[in-house]
């Protein structure tokens, strides 16, 4: 099978700058391989999820109980890392309008959105629903408000409605004991695998699984990468990719741009935007004093964001750089060959030739301009490809991690807001 290709010949950074950069990742590499041998124990911990064959046959049994009981929604109620990367690999998959033929509904939980979450009840009225919480903390607000509504509302359906309840969470958080004392099937999530590095943990195989993503598949793409990005530098799409951002970063290039050509990445685009934001933006201690540093991640859709933001990636400041995906779109669709004195050369073309002149037409642009990108210039959506390229996006954070002299996997700053909600709300 194909692997992802990170083409950066255009990304503006030499090769005597690359290999400096590159240089200083070595010792990382080291750790990551000794991270692999420690199981879960390493902060790393999360490149072992797709070897772990025990846990998608657990997940496997639990998925089969549940679709014994002929549900018509799956309800994931989570948020940021913990269903951002369901929602991406859902939509990447079977697309956003996927609810709209699905014999098994999938809805989002996420912020307390009083209208969302009215919807999400009026389906649940109609039919079984499976909830699946998923917290690793156990305790984050919006997720329980959002349980507790409802579990109200499945409790009205239901007798037996902790058969159709699944709890992910941490090991002996308070989510964990309620689980265990309301006879709730539990997953856990390991301690050194944080939310926004779970998506291969139950937290995303779980959900993925119900709606009939493949997750050997997602699980072998992913172990691919974890091995191409464990090898030596110059040889590691990771590392080569931090190399070309943290040099465009020095540059004053603070912003990241991930931009996809496909309706259907949107989502993906967004759990990038969550992974490099959280775990870089943050105060890095270099040479004895502190300094907030953080690469500013973005995501564009080509070609409607080309109609939004092109103007500034060309006029406006040079502080951008990209990284271009190019879809391989599973349907072929022409334009049909009638005259009708509308851009009649467009007859006979179809969509995706259109779509691959314009993604090769920005590209050109944006090389002419002297403004750095890197591409992927070939991305299929299937489990195996999505399986590597989240893989790849999660490697590369936690390298930039180490060139930024941050730590990528805590976020000790979003505590600021919820402390001052905690005290707005009166709660302990
Ligand atoms: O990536 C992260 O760690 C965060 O985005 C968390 O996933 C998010 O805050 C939700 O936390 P929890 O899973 O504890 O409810």
């Amino acid at each position: 099978m194909k692997d992802i290709n990170l083409n950066y010949k255009n990304s503006m950074v030499n090769k005597d700058e690359m290999y400096k950069t590159l240089r200083l990742l070595e010792g990382e590499i080291v750790r990551m391989n000794e991270a692999k041998k420690i199981n879960y124990l390493d902060d790393r911990a999360s490149i072992n999820l797709p070897t772990d064959a025990q846990l998608r046959k657990t997940v496997k049994n639990v998925v089969h109980e549940k679709l014994k009981l002929k549900p018509n929604n799956l309800v994931v109620v989570g948020i940021g890392g913990s269903n951002l990367g369901t929602m991406a690999v859902q939509e990447a998959l079977l697309g956003k309008n996927y609810n709209l033929d699905a014999n098994l509904k999938v809805f989002y939980a996420d912020t307390v959105d009083a209208d969302n979450i009215s919807s999400i009840i009026k389906h649940m009225k109609k039919g079984k629903t499976i909830l699946n919480i998923i917290s690793k903390s156990g305790t984050t607000v919006e997720t329980i408000a959002n349980f507790k509504v409802l579990l109200e509302e499945l409790k009205k359906k239901v007798v037996n409605y902790n058969k159709y309840v699944v709890i992910t969470t941490e090991k002996e958080s308070m989510l964990y004991n309620y689980a265990v004392e309301n006879n709730i099937d539990v997953f856990e999530i390991p301690k050194k695998v944080g939310g926004r590095y779970s998506v291969f943990s139950p937290v995303g195989l779980f959900p993925l699984a119900m709606l009939g993503v493949d997750i050997d598949k997602l699980h072998k793409g992913a172990t691919r990468m974890v091995k191409l990005c464990t090898r030596t530098v110059k040889l590691n799409p990771a590392a080569l990719s931090a190399a070309v951002l943290y040099n465009n970063y020095m540059k004053g290039r603070v912003i990241y741009n991930t931009f996809l050509f496909s309706n259907d990445l949107e989502s993906l685009g967004k759990w990038c935007r969550q992974l490099a934001a959280e775990s870089l933006g943050k105060v890095a201690t270099i040479k004895m004093s502190s300094k907030n540093v953080g690469i500013m991640p973005i995501v564009s859709i080509g070609s409607t964001d080309l109609h939004s933001m092109a103007q500034y990636y060309f006029g406006g400041l040079d502080n951008v750089v990209h990284t271009l995906v190019k879809v391989n779109e599973k349907n072929k669709v022409n334009v049909p060959n009638e005259k009708n004195g509308l851009i009649d050369d467009l007859n006979k073309l179809s969509l995706n030739k259109i779509m691959s002149a314009i993604y090769n037409g920005f590209a050109l642009a944006l090389a002419k301009a002297g403004r750095p990108y890197m591409e992927i210039d070939l991305f299929e959506k299937n489990e195996y490809f999505i399986g590597q390229f989240m893989q790849l996006k999660m490697i590369e954070t936690m390298f930039l991690g180490k060139l930024l002299n941050v730590n990528p996997f805590n976020q000790p700053d979003v505590e600021k807001y919820k402390q001052e909600t905690k005290k707005i709300l009166k709660l302990s």
